[in-house]
């Protein structure tokens, strides 16, 4: 297969911390061409300065890193201190980053980049909520046909939601973008919390990360330590789910996953269920196919993957 040309966009947070690593430690898969902030489980100021320290992390200090949106389209910002702490990736103690914020607008970063690069090569990752995606097809709605595919992590069905009971927290924090970009017609794969709930660290895996006895292993023991006892205390499970990096190992390995290419249409006008992602899993609505919504994977393979390519960093 040849390599896929990324754009990340995120959040970081300790799961988008994994996810990133995880793109950066491909690169026989995915040539990461840009990691682009957004507001989202904490502010912007922390998230871009977040990402900076992954890349930096893992010592691709040449990918550039923007920010972008610092607040959803309509709504005031919500975020998510009470799972990934007060700067989004507490757990192990970390210097400030020393790599360059772009000066661009990450915005205009994935603009320039899909109409720079030949059509239907460039694939959108969102790992947060959809702000700066939505704000491109607004501002450029030509980018749109050009893109390869949007692989996204955000959305449930089965599993409700975890911010409240109908939304998953990236949609939930900005459904106005959710909605354009699941209507905009571009291929869209979605990770929900079906799949990512099933992405779950158990003690084996969190200590393999730290039997690497490398920077990165031991950071991701941290994170995974600090991150999974939100969920444990939440959902009585053994450990923290890994959302985010199911959107890269789906990239690299797509048959680790399972789902049904549905109707998904998001909720943005009730304050009961904003957010919601109203998923056709059973083909009753008459509403024609819009994304390939998962709702398996092979969780043992998954962290197989995570382990050879997160064993390749220092
Ligand atoms: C999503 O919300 C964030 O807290 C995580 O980083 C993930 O992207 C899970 O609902
Ligand atoms: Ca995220």
């Amino acid at each position: 297969m040849s390599i896929r040309k990324i754009i990340i966009d995120t959040d970081p947070g300790q799961d988008d911390a994994v996810a990133i690593l995880l793109a950066l430690a491909s690169p026989e898969d995915l040539d990461v061409l840009g990691v682009v902030a957004v507001a989202g489980n904490v502010p912007l100021s922390l998230t871009q300065r977040n990402a900076r320290i992954v890349c930096e992390l893992a010592g691709k200090t040449d990918v550039p890193v923007f920010a972008g949106c610092d607040k959803p389209l309509k709504h005031t910002l919500v975020t998510a201190e009470h799972v990934h702490g007060k700067t989004g990736l507490d757990g192990p103690q970390l210097d400030d980053p020393t790599m360059p914020l772009q000066d661009q607008h990450g915005v205009d970063f994935i603009i320039d980049t899909l109409r720079s690069q030949p059509s239907g090569t460039v694939t959108l990752c969102p790992l947060g909520p959809l702000t700066n995606i939505a704000t491109a097809f607004q501002r450029a709605p030509d980018i749109i046909e050009r893109v390869q595919e949007i692989v996204i992590m955000g959305g449930g069905f089965f599993e409700g939601g975890n911010i409240t009971p109908a939304a998953e927290f990236n949609i939930y924090v900005d459904p106005e973008a959710a909605d354009i970009v699941f209507r905009a017609g571009a291929p869209l794969v979605v990770m929900p919390l079906d799949v990512t709930h099933k992405a779950l660290t158990t003690p084996a895996h969190v200590a393999a990360f730290r039997g690497m006895d490398t920077n990165v292993g031991h950071m991701v023991a941290a994170w995974t330590d600090f991150f999974e006892r939100f969920d444990k205390e939440k959902y009585g499970s053994e450990g923290a789910p890994l959302h985010d990096p199911c959107v890269i190992a789906y990239l690299i390995q797509p048959d680790l996953f399972a789902g049904r290419h549905i109707n998904v249409e998001i909720e943005t006008q009730s304050d009961l269920t904003r957010g919601m992602t109203v998923a056709d899993w059973w083909g009753v609505s008459g509403r024609a196919p819009n994304a390939l919504f998962m709702r398996d994977v092979d969780a043992d393979a998954f962290f197989g993957l995570l382990a050879e390519r997160l064993s390749r960093l220092a």
